[in-house]
C-alpha cells in the first residue's frame, strides 16, 4: 500500500510517496481504508519542519485529519465493526475530561504518524463514527478544524442563541465556527482580507463582513456593528498580531477563544482586566466533544465547506493551495 512521508520535513517538496507492506491490526486495533484526508494550517508548519513540541519524528506520515472505512479488526475489538465509516481523533488518546500532557503526545501527523496513506491503523478508541449524511471528504474535515471551533463555542461557557460571534478570516476553523454559530441562532460577523471571501461568508449566514485590509482598525467596525457593545465570542485564529483588537471587539466580560498563531506581535494585558475579558486557550478537543459535535452536525444537517478536492497523487499541490491562502473553508485530498 502507498503512504506519504516526510523523511526529514524541510518544505512541501520533501513530501515523498512510498510503498510499504500492508499493516496488520494488533489486539484492540482496527485497520481503516482511508478515503479522504484534509489539511490544516498546522500541516504547513509540519511540512516546514516545525514541531509544536520538540522535534518531528523522521519518516513522519503527515496530516491529522482523515476519514475512511473499517476493513479489518484486531482481536477483542468491540467498539467498531467492519464497514463502519469513521474519522480519526487528532489526539488519539484524549477521550474525555481535561487535557493532559500525554494526550498531546498522541497527536496524529505531528507527534505520531498521520493519515495521508491508503491504509492506517488506529486503536479502536481513536476514531468516531461519521454523521450519516456526510461524504468521506466532508467527514475528513472534522477532526481538527471542526472540533476546534466546536470546543471554542461549546466546551466552555456555551454559546447561546441570540449572541454574537466574531470570526477572523475564512479558513477551516473560522468557517466551521460560522456554521455552528449560525445553526445555534447566533449572529456572526466575519472579517477577511478579501471582499469576495466576505460575500461567501455572508452567503453562509454571516450578518456582516469587515475587510481587515481596507479597515486595519477593524475592531472599530465590529463595535459599530454591535452599537458599541462588542461581540460575545471571538474565534481568535490570528494570535499575537490580532489579539489586542479582538479583545477590544469583544463586549465587557466577553469570551476570546485563543486558537491560532497566524500573526506575530506583542500583547498588552491591561485591557484584558479592564474589560473583564475571558481569555480561553483551545487545543482541538476530546472524543467526547467530537461526539457531541457530530450529534449537532447530524441534527442540523451541517455540511462542511470544502474549497477544493485534490487527488491522492497531487498531495503536494494540495499543500501549495492551502499555503496560497485563497481558499474558503477546507482543502481535501481524495484517497481512491
Ligand atoms: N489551537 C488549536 O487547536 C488549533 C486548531 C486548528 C487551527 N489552529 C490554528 O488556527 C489558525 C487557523 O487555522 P486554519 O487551519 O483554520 O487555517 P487556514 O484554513 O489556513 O486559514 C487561514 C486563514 O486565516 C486568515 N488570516 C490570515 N491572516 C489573518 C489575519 N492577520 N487576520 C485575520 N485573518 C487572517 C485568512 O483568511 P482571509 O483571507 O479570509 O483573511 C486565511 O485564509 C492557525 O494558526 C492554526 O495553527 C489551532
Amino acid at each position: 500500500m502507498k503512504q506519504y512521508i516526510f523523511p526529514q520535513a524541510a518544505g512541501i517538496e520533501t513530501l515523498e510517496l512510498r510503498d510499504v507492506p500492508m499493516p496488520k491490526p494488533a489486539r484492540g486495533q482496527i485497520l481503516v481504508k482511508m478515503r479522504a484526508a484534509s489539511l490544516n494550517y498546522r500541516d504547513l508548519n509540519v511540512a516546514a519542519g516545525r514541531a509544536a513540541r520538540g522535534t518531528l519524528p523522521p519518516n513522519l506520515v503527515p496530516l491529522s485529519d482523515g476519514a475512511g472505512e473499517v476493513v479489518e479488526l484486531g482481536q477483542d475489538v468491540t467498539r467498531v465493526a467492519i464497514g463502519d465509516r469513521v474519522a480519526g481523533l487528532f489526539m488519539q488518546n484524549w477521550l474525555g475530561g481535561d487535557m493532559e500532557p500525554y494526550h498531546v503526545d498522541s497527536s496524529r501527523g505531528g507527534s505520531i504518524g498521520g493519515v495521508l496513506a491508503e491504509y492506517v491503523l488506529f486503536d479502536q478508541d481513536g476514531v468516531v463514527h461519521l454523521p450519516e449524511h456526510l461524504s468521506f471528504e466532508e467527514g475528513a474535515t472534522l477532526p481538527c478544524a471542526g472540533l476546534t471551533a466546536w470546543n471554542a463555542l461549546y466546551a466552555g461557557k456555551s454559546l447561546r442563541s441570540g449572541e454574537t460571534v466574531l470570526i477572523l478570516g475564512t479558513g477551516g476553523v473560522s468557517i466551521f465556527a460560522l456554521q455552528f454559530a449560525h445553526a445555534a441562532g447566533a449572529r456572526v460577523i466575519g472579517t477577511s482580507s478579501s471582499d469576495e471571501k466576505l460575500a461567501r461568508v455572508k452567503a453562509l449566514g454571516a450578518s456582516d463582513g469587515v475587510n481587515y485590509r481596507q479597515h486595519p482598525e477593524w475592531q472599530e467596525q465590529v463595535l459599530a456593528l454591535t452599537n458599541g457593545r462588542g461581540v460575545d465570542h471571538v474565534v481568535e485564529v490570528g494570535g499575537a498580531g490580532t489579539l489586542g483588537r479582538s479583545i477590544e471587539a469583544a463586549r465587557i466580560g466577553g469570551q476570546v477563544h485563543l486558537i491560532g498563531v497566524l500573526t506575530g506581535g506583542e500583547i498588552d494585558p491591561t485591557p484584558i482586566l479592564r474589560r473583564n475579558t475571558v481569555l480561553r486557550g483551545i487545543y482541538v478537543g476530546s472524543r467526547q466533544m467530537f461526539q457531541a459535535m457530530n450529534a449537532a452536525v447530524l441534527l442540523h444537517g451541517i455540511r462542511p465547506v470544502i474549497d477544493r478536492v485534490f487527488d491522492f497523487a497531487d498531495a503536494r499541490a494540495a499543500y501549495h493551495h492551502l499555503k496560497g491562502q485563497t481558499h474558503v473553508g477546507k482543502v481535501v485530498i481524495h484517497i481512491a
